[in-house]
């Protein structure tokens, strides 16, 4: 059923305030951050090794970012079919987590498998709770965000984001870097999350003009930096999954060391710059972008188009949050930019081609 939308992803697009909601509210019972029993006590862990595939895996790779920042934990990120086969050694305090929306994806159960009598503990986010992964996990933590019927995962997507946000929330309470008034005041931003989605989505008809034009594209590059960078990944999965258009995703600051060469006006940049502490450098790569006649849609917050929004071609302007939840956020335009130039290509969106909903053979 779709609920009145053309298609699943629109559908599940449009729900993520309300699974966000949900999740929120299994996660924050009482005081602070509910884990299912026994729960994870981070200060015993030295250090995470996260592995999934594809969307998932962007997901771990935003996580990298959290769980270092805010708790000082090291972590590796890697996707699971080279985990698998390079066999990479897995020393003890090592807390190993994989993260699937099926929780049947072959190549994440055999890292999964291959992390047993290895790692001290084996954890996981899943979507389905009676899935592979999530039985053969010591502890499996749901994101509740309802059946995903799109092949593109969105709205799984931000609930991944959003448990492995509180477990970061909560690795940084644990190990002693965030107090008690701090972590109470991440949680009440992020429950108004929600709220702030509804306000990004309402302006869902910005993106149809600026789709209609990314459809004549060949190629078209993401540029983000630090919390950015695995969400330009990500808009670039998802925009080539299901538009069949080129797109890549680099680091901004990698621009110059290549990928600089294949910008000219036929190749429009999508540059995902929330006003950040990284915001400057990202908009200096963006001028770079412009000199060489770049055509670049900014997706940034209102002072962020005050300060960088004059000479780009398109400028798609977000509610300001956190910068910690700046990739829950960015994930939404990502999703609507795929969605709307493959509805303006007219590909087959909810069930694009060469693809599955769970790759349960590698
Ligand atoms: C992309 C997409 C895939 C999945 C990947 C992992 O939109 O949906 O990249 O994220 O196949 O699937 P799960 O999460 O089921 O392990």
């Amino acid at each position: 059923d779709k609920a009145g939308h053309k298609h699943f992803m629109a559908k599940e697009i449009a729900e993520q305030p309300v699974v966000l909601s949900d999740a929120l509210a299994a996660y924050l019972t009482g005081d602070g951050i509910a884990l299912p029993d026994p729960g994870v006590d981070f200060s015993r862990i030295d250090r995470l090794t996260m592995v999934a595939c594809g969307t998932a895996f962007y997901a771990c790779f935003t996580a990298k970012y959290w769980f270092e920042q805010l708790a000082g934990l090291p972590v590796e990120v890697d996707i699971a079919s080279e985990f698998r086969y390079r066999e990479p050694p897995v020393l003890p305090g090592t807390t190993a987590l994989f993260v699937s929306q099926s929780g049947e994806t072959a190549d994440t159960l055999a890292a999964l498998r291959y992390c047993k009598n290895k790692a001290d503990r084996i954890l996981s986010v899943v979507n389905v709770a009676e899935s592979s992964i999530a039985r053969e996990s010591d502890l499996a933590l749901p994101i509740h965000a309802g059946v995903e019927v799109g092949v593109a995962s969105t709205k799984a997507f931000t609930c991944q984001l959003n448990v492995l946000l509180l477990l970061a929330i909560k690795a940084a309470e644990d190990r002693g870097r965030l107090s008690a008034e701090d972590r109470d005041a991440m949680l009440a931003a992020l429950r108004t999350l929600p709220g702030v989605m509804n306000a990004a989505l309402a302006r869902d008809n910005a993106f149809e003009h600026i789709a209609r034009q990314l459809s004549e594209a060949r190629d078209i590059l993401f540029l983000g930096r630090g919390l950015m960078y695995p969400l330009a990944l990500e808009g670039a999965l998802k925009l080539k999954e299901i538009s069949y258009i080129h797109a890549e995703a680099y680091a901004s600051g990698e621009l110059k060391h290549g990928p600089i060469a294949l910008i000219d006006k036929t190749v429009p940049v999508v540059v995902m710059a929330p006003r950040d502490r990284l915001f400057e450098k990202t908009v200096s790569n963006m001028q770079e972008v412009m000199a060489r006649g770049g055509k670049v849609v900014l997706i940034t917050d209102a002072k962020g188009a005050e300060i960088a929004g004059q000479d780009v071609w398109h400028v798609i302007q977000m509610p300001e949050v956190p910068e910690i939840l700046t990739p829950l956020l960015y994930a939404l335009p990502a999703q609507l930019l795929a969605y709307h130039t493959a509805i303006a290509k007219g590909t087959d969106v909810d069930q694009p081609r060469n693809l599955a909903k769970s790759v349960t053979v590698e």
